[in-house]
């Protein structure tokens, strides 16, 4: 899929306060500085639409990106941010949890998982959580130019195996990186397909 234009919306912290134009919408989420603003900027091809940080706690807002002006990309504040306050982390789980459950609009979500660390409690738990939910969801590992060519594999078989203890079958995912734009071409013809089924009905 060709992305023509991308532009920012809106930024808030309210499922109701999204945009109501019911146009179907795909949010990223994951730990904080796992790449989730990285990921949206290098699809985009815009370098600056999502504001990225190398310190994580970046991204504070639910913010509403209109892609071709026909559906959105959700840039999400990460969770597991150590050095965030307690009433900031509370906050950050109420609005994003609100979000999830209450966005009708929202048709998948993407988990971000570093592929360099082994599975970690926090993401498997909000895996967990988003089945529970029946929230669909597929995986990207990110910052895959970290490792070696030949490891990626070995990773992303060792992620792929934790979760078979946990769900009956495994979940999409993609391998990208956004330093060599690397899996922009799977990930937007997955959300275009999508898109075109949403259509047809
Ligand atoms: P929060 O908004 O804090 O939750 O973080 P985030 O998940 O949006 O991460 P962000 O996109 O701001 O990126 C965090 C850091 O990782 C930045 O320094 C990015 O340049 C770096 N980064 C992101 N993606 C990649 C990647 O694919 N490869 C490499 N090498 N670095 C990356
Ligand atoms: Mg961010």
């Amino acid at each position: 899929m060709n992305v023509a234009h991308a532009e920012f919306v809106v930024s808030n912290t309210k499922a109701e306060s999204c945009p109501k134009t019911k146009m179907p919408e795909y949010a990223f989420i994951g730990r904080s500085n796992v790449g989730k603003s990285s990921l949206i900027n290098m699809l985009c091809n815009k370098k600056k639409l999502a504001k990225t940080s190398s310190r994580p706690g970046k991204t504070q807002l639910i913010n509403h990106f209109l892609i071709n002006k026909q559906w959105y990309l959700v840039d999400l504040p990460g969770y597991g941010y150590a050095r965030a306050s307690k009433t900031k982390k509370k906050t950050f789980q109420k609005f994003v949890v609100d979000y999830f459950i209450k966005r009708k609009e929202l048709v998948s979500a993407f988990l971000l998982i570093d592929i360099r660390h082994e599975p970690q409690p926090i993401d498997l738990d909000f895996l967990r959580w988003l089945g529970e939910n029946f929230i669909p969801f597929s995986i990207v590992f990110t910052k895959a130019d970290k490792i070696k060519e030949k490891e990626i594999e070995t990773k992303i078989n060792n992620y792929l195996g934790v979760l078979k203890a946990d769900w009956e079958s495994l979940p999409h995912h993609f391998v990208t990186s956004s330093e060599k734009r690397l899996g922009r071409e799977p990930l937007l013809n997955y959300i275009q397909q999508i898109n075109q089924k949403i259509e047809k009905h």
